[in-house]
């Protein structure tokens, strides 16, 4: 992979169709979790300093450019990686992005302790989403996580009615949960007992390259137990707010995924203009030597077009449970067609229509959830398995291999080879003069 398109912050900020929502990336993290794949090293030296410089840099180039209009970013969310292991600099960073939403942050069970978190929300954070995964201490260490339920439970604790909303991750693995006794429905049960707003039921996806590798999954088994985590949370005032999200009736939604448009900055950081997909470099030095360079850092440019865009769109409201066409402009002529291809999704029992004709609205049946889980677990080995093991490799180019990632060993991605040969860009890399000479 070359050092990337050489973009213009002018360029990404007239690719944008819209308001956006901004998403930073922390690459840090004080000890790896062998089933996690995001993109993330120990921090070493003065790393981390050098890396806050360039995301300051970055941040004001695409700032100084117009990216957050005149209301500001419509949300801020702050992910990782671990946020919370720089607390000063979070708070710094907090402060450069003007917002009109909220503002949320990923926060490590160990660092949500009560003035840690009276700190995150004088730093003006609004939502937090605390990782816990569990409160069970048996799958916490076949997770390898740092901390134990106490910790878990402790922090979630600390956490609610502290923050306009509190979300709490919980890995829901059939294979460990069936062994355990079905630890996952009791951590659920617990989660909205102690009145959390969200909680986030990820399916553990077993990324070729981690220390858990790749692995069979029953999707049968965790059909059945998405759909006893249904009926726990109805009974319990909750709703399931997407595919993966439980919410308490009434709350609004926590998520960095399903943002209408978003701008990211930072390590791995990825961006969706309307057309327009952008992956940042994920090797932390190219990152920063980028910007030192006066290039912005992105990776990969893929044009989606509006057939691409409408899909884009249509894909992330599915996965919030309901389909609104009505609502997906701007992507003509294809939007016309959009109602006639859900048709045979209707057929197939997958959705059911409601509202008038020229309103209509589209909404994922419990066949048209279990479906939509298979997609996505497709989407992630396809196409982002694949994009995110080459995007690692760069750790290794830098000379600073990663001790928990072997690409060698992630699925090959015959879809993502596909997408990035009918739609990347393939601009030339160079030095940009004017905005790097601004500043
Ligand atoms: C960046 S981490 C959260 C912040 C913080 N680093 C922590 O671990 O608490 C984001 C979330 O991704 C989820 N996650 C990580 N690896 C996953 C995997 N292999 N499959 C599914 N979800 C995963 C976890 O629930 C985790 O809380
Ligand atoms: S789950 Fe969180 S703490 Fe663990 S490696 Fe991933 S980002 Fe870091």
């Amino acid at each position: 992979m070359g050092a990337g398109p050489a973009l213009e912050p002018e360029t990404v900020v007239a690719m944008l169709d819209g308001p956006a929502g901004a998403y930073v990336h922390i690459p840090f993290c004080s000890r790896i979790c062998p089933f996690c794949p995001y993109n993330k090293v120990v921090p070493r030296g003065e790393q981390p300093s050098r890396y806050f410089t360039a995301l300051t840099r970055e941040i004001g180039e695409l700032l100084d450019a117009g990216v957050a209009g005149t209301d500001g970013f419509t949300s801020v969310y702050v992910g990782g990686g671990t946020p919370t292991l720089f607390p000063e600099d979070l708070a710094v960073l907090l402060a450069l992005l003007p917002c009109s939403g909220e503002r949320a942050v990923e926060c490590l069970p160990t660092h949500a302790t009560p003035p840690r978190l009276a700190d995150l929300r004088r730093a003006g954070v609004t939502a937090v989403s605390i990782g816990a995964q569990s409160f069970h201490d048996e799958v916490l260490r076949v997770l390898r996580r740092p901390h134990d339920g106490a910790t878990a439970r402790a922090a979630v604790r600390a956490a609610v009615g502290r923050f306009p909303l509190v979300d709490v991750d919980l890995i829901v693995d059939v294979t460990i949960d069936d062994r355990l006794g079905g630890a996952f429905l009791a951590d659920l049960a617990e989660c909205l007992a102690m009145g959390v707003d969200q909680v986030s039921t990820y399916p553990l996806m077993r990324f070729g390259y981690t220390p858990f590798g790749q692995a069979h999954h029953e999707r049968r088994r965790e059909h059945e137990v998405l759909a006893e985590a249904t009926r726990l949370a109805d009974g319990l005032g909750y709703e399931r707010r997407s595919v993966w999200t439980f919410n308490r009736v009434g709350t609004p939604t926590y998520t960095s995924i399903t943002r209408r448009r978003f701008v990211g900055f930072g390590a791995g950081a990825s961006s969706y203009l309307g057309r327009d997909f952008l992956v940042e470099h994920f090797g932390v030095q190219t990152y920063i030597d980028a910007l030192a360079a006066g290039r912005l850092p992105v990776a990969h440019w893929l044009h989606l077009g509006a057939l691409g865009g409408l899909g884009y769109d249509a894909f992330w409201q599915a996965y919030g449970g309901l389909i609104s066409p009505s609502s997906l402009v701007g992507y003509q002529p294809w939007q016309r067609a959009l109602p006639a291809v859900l048709v045979p999704l209707q057929l197939a029992g997958l959705l059911s229509r409601e509202g008038t004709a020229d309103q209509a609205q589209y909404r994922l049946t419990p066949r048209g959830f279990d479906r939509y889980h298979d997609l996505e677990r497709w989407v992630t080995y396809q196409l982002i398995e694949p994009l995110w093991a080459q995007m690692l490799a760069e750790h290794a180019a830098e000379g600073n291999a990663l001790a928990w990632a072997d690409p060698g060993r992630a699925r090959r991605g015959t879809a993502w080879r596909l997408a990035a040969r009918l739609l990347e860009r393939d601009e030339v890399t160079g030095t940009r003069g004017t905005s790097a000479a601004r500043r």
